[in-house]
């Protein structure tokens, strides 16, 4: 498995992984096809052979960095995929010079939370019915 950078022409597979994973608020092709354009973003996938299997996207504004997205293709997941991305998107955001790393989860997501918790994050604050269908949100926020 390795990881690279997003290409453009991974853009549809990107949405389809999003359209089997999630029901609600799920990135759009145009919204991936954006942060694309977004000379902020820095966006990753998780690749084995020909076939992506995971992708993950940040942004980094100044001293701070907000994680955008994270996937792991169903099949492939607790094997380590999540994490190569998560480390991956730390490494970039602290050469970017960002202090600080930020991100959104669905206090119901508890693969994703137990995730975030192992690589440093820590529970910052509450969003309620942040979600479409009313879910709260916890942002969670990496000290580097
Ligand atoms: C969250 C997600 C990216 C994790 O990817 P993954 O490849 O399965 O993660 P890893 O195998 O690297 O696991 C890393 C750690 O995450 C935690 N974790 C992962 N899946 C878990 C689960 N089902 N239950 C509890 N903890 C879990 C564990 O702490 C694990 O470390 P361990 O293996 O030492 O126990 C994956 O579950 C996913 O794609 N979920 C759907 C999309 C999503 O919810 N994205 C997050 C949006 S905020």
């Amino acid at each position: 498995m390795t990881i690279r950078e997003w290409k453009f022409e991974d853009i549809l597979t990107l949405s389809q992984l999003e359209e089997q994973c999630f029901s609600n608020d799920r990135w759009s092709y145009r919204t991936f096809a954006n942060c694309y354009e977004n000379p902020a973003f820095y966006g990753i996938v998780a690749v084995d052979g020909d076939e992506i299997i995971g992708y993950a996207g940040i942004t980094v504004a100044s001293d701070s960095a907000d994680i955008e997205n994270i996937l792991v293709a169903e099949r492939y997941r607790r094997s380590g995929v999540g994490s190569k991305l998560v480390k991956e998107l730390i490494k970039h955001a602290r050469k970017k010079g960002a202090s600080q790393i930020f991100l959104e989860v669905r206090v119901s997501n508890v693969p994703a939370m137990c995730m975030y918790l192992k690589y440093g994050f820590v529970g910052s604050y509450a969003r309620t019915r942040y979600y479409s269908d009313g879910e709260d949100c916890l942002v969670m926020k990496l000290t580097l």
